[in-house]
């Protein structure tokens, strides 16, 4: 007989939306915080550049704000934009407490800048913020009797009654058994999809499982073609999209071809510090009309001592490749970085089936729009995080848990034909980067369609027949995920921030989001 749990508040995930949401409930709560991977695993320990918030006396509010609107091209909301930036001089003080130490000029924040701000404001911890933001948070949770911990536990589907959800089947990964977990209330706290992809900076938890669950619940999920791509990622056969942060080029750093010919300023007045989506596709174009593997940044011209204590962490990864950042420029290419669309939520986190909540990148809190701001997404997830446990905490929670069956495994078996899944994880990931990438065209996105609903059946067909596994629930919500990614890029027929289609390359003059 496989285990149930029975808690008030199940959270899956352990980055720094989950984390956080977790610190900030009541501890009269009991709470079941579960992770996939290793607790720290996930977006939130590699971020680098930082988190913005208004920290400087020669900023304010109002141009926060603005510079988010103008990067979301649109489709951002300024209600949901203007509580976000009002709440996030109150975020950094909460992640101070829980142990944050900012790097600080004398008492004053150390503050860098990136594309899209006209002011300094990322707050950093050097180049390792999300490693500190995570350790911090994850020591915190540690603390905290009310709160339970299951490491390497993959949540498959949520569980819903009457319009309601009742908390999720989890997989084990350690037994291999399925577990039903009830809770009252249900964080989805998953992350992004950017392994949708072949080329990412994003780790392997990045499957989209939360956006794929929510949507199998009857979620809507809103604005999904608006990808984002980094423009400078690590170029070398074994780098693994390792980031190079946009906090270079916000330090001055320059980006040049092969021949030493710096390029940006003929797509853009700002230059290197244009919005993520000009810079990507500008060296998306430059590669393609000049035949180039990558093209080059160089911060050399600060130095190594400064380079050091600024970057020690892209300094030192590059030095393991060969490549000394203080002498010669980084060989640079896109890749997916971002999910800025995802489950549609109000400012409390709260989705459109009761008792769930979404927060963090798997969410939609319609602060991004077209086009996420740099450094606004750890910001996104310790605001909402905050919030939607605020929300929790006021609300007096049923006496009684829902009732679920265990899950039925009686009628599949074990797999001879793993090689099916991997095929088909590596098939999905070649025809997003091919067909659904920097730019698009209607041709390609229906050829990526047509060729995802037969991968679709293929998926279904193996999940019906064998024993499940951890990789074969990520290529279910993976390929669920990039049909979602595909549809909606297919409606939108204009470009408009992150979505660039050669067919319709003008933007209308009305912004409407695409729900799916
Ligand atoms: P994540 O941190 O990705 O955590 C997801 C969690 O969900 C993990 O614990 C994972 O195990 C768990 N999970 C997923 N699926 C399941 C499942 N099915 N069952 C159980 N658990 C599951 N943003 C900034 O604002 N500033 C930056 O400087 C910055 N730098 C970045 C650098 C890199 C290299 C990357 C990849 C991203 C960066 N970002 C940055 C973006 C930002 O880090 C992420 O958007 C943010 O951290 C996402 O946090 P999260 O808590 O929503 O998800
Ligand atoms: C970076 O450091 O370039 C990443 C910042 C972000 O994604 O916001």
């Amino acid at each position: 007989m496989s285990k149930k749990h029975q808690f008030d508040i199940l959270i899956i995930g352990t980055g720094s939306a989950g984390l956080m949401s977790a610190l900030q409930l009541s501890r009269n709560l009991s709470v079941a915080l579960v992770a996939k991977d290793d607790l720290l695993e996930g977006s939130s320990f590699y971020a680098q550049g930082g988190i913005s918030a208004v920290l400087d006396a020669h900023d304010n509010f109002d141009s926060h704000v603005a510079d988010t609107l103008a990067t979301a091209a649109g489709l951002a909301e300024k209600t949901a934009v203007k509580f976000m930036v009002e709440s996030a001089p109150a975020a950094i003080a909460s992640l101070e407490r829980s142990g944050v130490r900012f790097t600080k000029d004398s008492d004053r924040y150390h503050l860098t800048t990136e594309g899209g701000h006209t002011h300094r404001r990322v707050a950093h911890v050097a180049d390792k913020t999300g490693q500190s933001i995570q350790v911090n948070l994850l020591d915190n949770v540690k603390q905290c009797a009310n709160i339970t911990l299951f490491e390497n536990y993959i949540a498959i589907d949520l569980l819903i009654q009457n319009k309601q959800c009742c908390g999720a089947y989890i997989l084990n990964k350690n037994t291999h058994q399925v577990e039903s977990f009830i809770a009252h209330k249900t964080i989805l706290a998953t992350g992004g999809a950017s392994k949708a992809y072949l080329y990412t900076s994003n780790p392997d938890t990045s499957t989209g499982d939360g956006i794929a669950m929510a949507s199998r619940a009857g979620c809507d999920i809103m604005n999904m073609e608006f990808t984002q791509f980094h423009p400078t990622c690590l170029y070398h056969p074994h780098a693994k999209s390792f980031l190079i942060s946009e906090a270079i080029r916000g330090e001055g750093g320059k980006l040049h071809l092969p021949s030493g010919e710096m390029f940006m300023q003929k797509y853009d007045s700002r230059g290197e510090l244009a919005p993520r989506d000009v810079v990507a596709r500008a060296i998306d174009s430059e590669m393609k009309s000049g035949g180039l593997d990558c093209v080059y940044l160089d911060i050399s011209f600060k130095g190594e001592s400064w380079i050091k204590q600024h970057f020690p962490t892209i300094y030192e990864k590059c030095l393991t490749f060969g490549i000394d950042i203080s002498k010669t420029s980084i060989p640079v290419v896109p890749a997916a970085h971002y999910t800025c669309g995802g489950i549609d939520t109000n400012l409390q986190g709260l989705t459109n089936i009761a008792n769930l909540y979404a927060i963090g990148e798997v969410a939609h809190a319609r602060v991004h729009g077209a086009n996420r701001m740099a450094s606004n997404s750890l910001l996104e997830c310790i605001v909402f995080a905050k919030s939607c446990a605020q929300d929790i905490n006021q609300k007096k929670l049923q006496s009684d848990h829902c009732h679920f069956d265990p899950w039925d495994a009686s009628r599949v078996a074990p797999s001879k034909e793993k090689v099916v899944v991997t095929h088909l994880w590596d098939e999905v990931r070649l025809i997003m980067w091919n067909f659904v990438g920097i730019v698009r065209s209607d041709r390609r996105l229906n050829y990526a369609q047509h060729r995802l609903e037969q991968i679709e059946t293929e998926v279904d067909e193996y999940y019906s027949l064998y024993l499940i596994s951890s990789d074969l629930i990520e290529l279910r919500n993976l390929v669920k995920t990039a049909q979602i990614i595909i549809k909606s890029a297919l409606s939108r027929k204009e470009s408009r921030g992150l979505h660039f289609n050669e067919d319709h390359p003008k933007q209308s003059e009305q912004a409407k989001n695409t729900i799916i």
